[in-house]
């Protein structure tokens, strides 16, 4: 049987490492560098131990670039942001079945508001936890980090959940967390193919554009050496 075509590979800035003060600027910078959408890290210092960002800052990135915006929801009550976050402009909405006993109504919630639904998992969740949503999710985020901060290492365990999912799932299959140079080859030939990365983009010495070309450098490499 024809193997359905591989995802296309999309790097993902999250912007939860920029630098706040020029977050425009920075988006900017990203975009041209060549990043396909941005990440929105939506905190509510519950279902993680921080808080960050909600949707104003969605509504402030989507003024800042025409490219597309994934918000990702770590919140205890998710059902509570899908509308003000799809209205402040987010075309993808991540929630954590984690975070909900009803985690099919979500996603068809996200598709009612007209966006993308995708569900994410923590690394020591189990894949069973999605299994009966698949076919209601546009994408699958499988943390590579135990969620609520940038710059933690790579939880390289994950790898074979990133596999096991891959033999049953064609769909976009995303990685978030300690997304580095090193690391972004060994999810790529897991499965992955959607990368988010903060620290290695927003905190790389020379700008996001050098965190950028460094990450495509590293699947470049690592693609030319698997004769691809
Ligand atoms: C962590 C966030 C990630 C984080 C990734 O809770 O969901 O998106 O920003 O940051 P790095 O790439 O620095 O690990």
């Amino acid at each position: 049987m024809k193997s359905a075509p591989h995802p296309r590979l999309q790097l993902v800035p999250s912007i939860l490492s920029a630098d706040f003060n020029r977050l425009g600027a920075q988006i900017a910078d990203a975009a041209a560098a060549g990043a396909d959408r941005f990440q929105i890290d939506i905190m509510d210092g519950h279902f993680v131990p921080n808080i960050s960002m909600g949707p104003m800052f969605v509504a402030a990135a989507r003024r800042a670039t025409r490219l597309p915006l994934e918000a990702h929801l770590m919140v205890s009550r998710p059902e509570q942001w899908l509308t003000p976050v799809a209205e402040a402009g987010a075309d993808t909405l991540i929630v954590h079945a984690e975070a909900t006993v009803h985690l099919h109504r979500l996603l068809v919630q996200i598709a009612a508001l007209g966006k993308r639904p995708a569900v994410a998992l923590n690394p020591a969740s189990p894949l069973e936890l999605i299994h009966e949503v698949l076919e209601q999710a546009t994408m699958v985020l499988l943390m590579t980090v135990e969620p609520g901060f940038g710059g933690q290492p790579f939880i390289a365990s994950v790898l074979d959940k990133i596999r096991r999912l891959r033999r049953r799932y064609r769909g976009d299959i995303e990685v978030d967390g300690g997304v580095e140079p090193e690391t972004i080859a060994l999810a790529r030939d897991a499965g992955a193919n959607v990368f988010v990365a903060g620290s290695s983009v927003f905190g790389h010495p020379s700008g996001p554009a050098s965190g950028l070309a460094a990450l495509r450098q590293a699947l470049t490499r690592t693609s030319r050496s698997r004769g691809q």
